[in-house]
């Protein structure tokens, strides 16, 4: 099969005709038709988060169940060849206190997060046996994958693909960070630094939270716009003078929105982010920085006043729950996903798309098959 393979971070991604091995047991072979080009995979292209390649890239992912491993059961997993699902980028253990908890986000004993099969290995190889690895246990830049059963997850009937690819990321992660993570009250203010994929996900949650405000800050005019027709009752282009564009937004939501959400992972923006506050206040982080980056803020004031910074990891996302809940949502007319799909491109398309997403220009690029 053809699959975009990262052999060196730094270096452009390139796409080959690699080796997927049948699935063994708890695993499924999943036809990609799919898959969302997201800011992570550029992390992960451009070395800012060091990982042990190389690796098949993309996490973003859906497409139709085509072969079950060894000991799937159909009834208990809803998977059956032919079954739409999206995927899950953190396939939980199911054993570890976390999974146990309910908490599958903070498992600690995922494959996921070591990009390998629960048991270490990989099913994926290139022409000549070398081993290649799955980008968060799914590689869904790529025409298909296998990937533990957990992390496929059964669709509603008339989801279309696309739109199941991105509750596999971005949705998940900035709907979740909305009533999850931060259970954002009805009639809340809210602000949303950065109007990517994740950003302009928020603004849906926000919307679906029912806040009397929502305010949107880019720095691109174009994903203001988009946030506006997504719900977003104001905008603010920041600027380079970063004390304007804070007094814009505190008069916008009398003095400091209730909750700030910083979608991008720049110190810079996540200061911003703590330092909208007002007492009582809360920050949640949900862009992930490169490794290494530090953030600060004046302790006092952020004490004194009782405000919170919550960090939120994939918008705390129970994928068998909530996967099916935002593709009902969708269906419902409630969460208007197809919206933050700017253009369907090809495989050989993924490094323009790279370089659209460094330059922040346009919305999610999907990859189809
Ligand atoms: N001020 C305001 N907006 C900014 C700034 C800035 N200084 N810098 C970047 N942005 C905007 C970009 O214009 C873009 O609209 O932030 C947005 C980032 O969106 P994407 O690059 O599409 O990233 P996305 O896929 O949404 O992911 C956002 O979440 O999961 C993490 O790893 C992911 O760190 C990434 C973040
Ligand atoms: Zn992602």
């Amino acid at each position: 099969m053809r699959a975009a393979v990262l052999q060196h971070a730094g270096q452009p991604v390139t796409i080959e005709a690699v080796r997927l091995d049948p699935p063994q047991a708890g695993e499924v072979l999943v036809r990609i038709q799919a898959s969302g080009v997201c800011h992570s995979d550029l992390h992960v292209r451009d070395g800012e988060w060091p990982r042990p390649g190389p690796f098949v890239i993309g996490h973003e992912g859906a497409g139709v169940v085509e072969a079950l491993g060894p000991g799937v059961d159909p009834a208990t997993t809803g998977l059956t060849v032919g079954q739409a699902v999206a995927l899950s980028w953190y396939a939980p253990c199911g054993h570890c206190p976390a999974c146990r908890a309910g908490r599958e986000w903070l498992c600690s004993d995922s494959g996921s997060s070591r990009h390998r099969m629960s048991d270490g290995s990989t099913r994926l190889h290139r022409l000549d046996g070398a081993e290649l690895y799955p980008y968060c246990g799914l590689g869904t830049l790529a025409e298909a994958t296998v990937v533990p059963a957990s992390a496929a997850i059964p669709m509603p009937a008339g989801a279309p693909p696309e739109v199941a690819a991105l509750i596999g990321c971005c949705v998940s992660t900035g709907v979740g960070a909305v009533l999850k993570t931060a259970r954002v009250p009805a009639g809340a203010s809210v602000v949303v630094i950065g109007l990517g994929g994740v950003g302009l996900s928020v603004v849906m949650g926000a919307v679906l939270a029912g806040a009397a405000t929502i305010v949107a800050v880019d720095r691109i005019p174009a994903k203001l716009a988009r946030a506006r027709e997504l719900g977003a009752m104001a905008t603010v282009l920041a600027g380079t003078d970063a004390a304007a564009t804070d007094a814009q937004i505190r008069d916008l939501t009398g003095g400091g929105p209730d909750f700030v959400f910083e979608a991008i992972g720049l110190a810079a923006t996540i200061e911003q982010a703590i330092g909208l506050l007002p007492p009582g206040g809360t920050a949640v982080l949900v862009g992930m920085t490169p490794f290494g980056v530090r953030a600060a803020f004046e302790v006092f004031p952020f004490v004194d006043g009782s405000r919170s910074i919550l960090g939120s990891n994939y918008g705390f996302a129970v994928a068998a729950l909530d996967f099916p809940r935002y593709a009902q949502l969708y269906l419902d007319g409630r969460l208007p996903i197809d919206r933050l799909i700017e253009r369907r491109i090809g495989l050989d398309d993924v490094e323009a798309a790279f370089d659209r997403l460094r330059a922040g220009d346009g919305l999610r690029n999907v990859v189809t098959f």
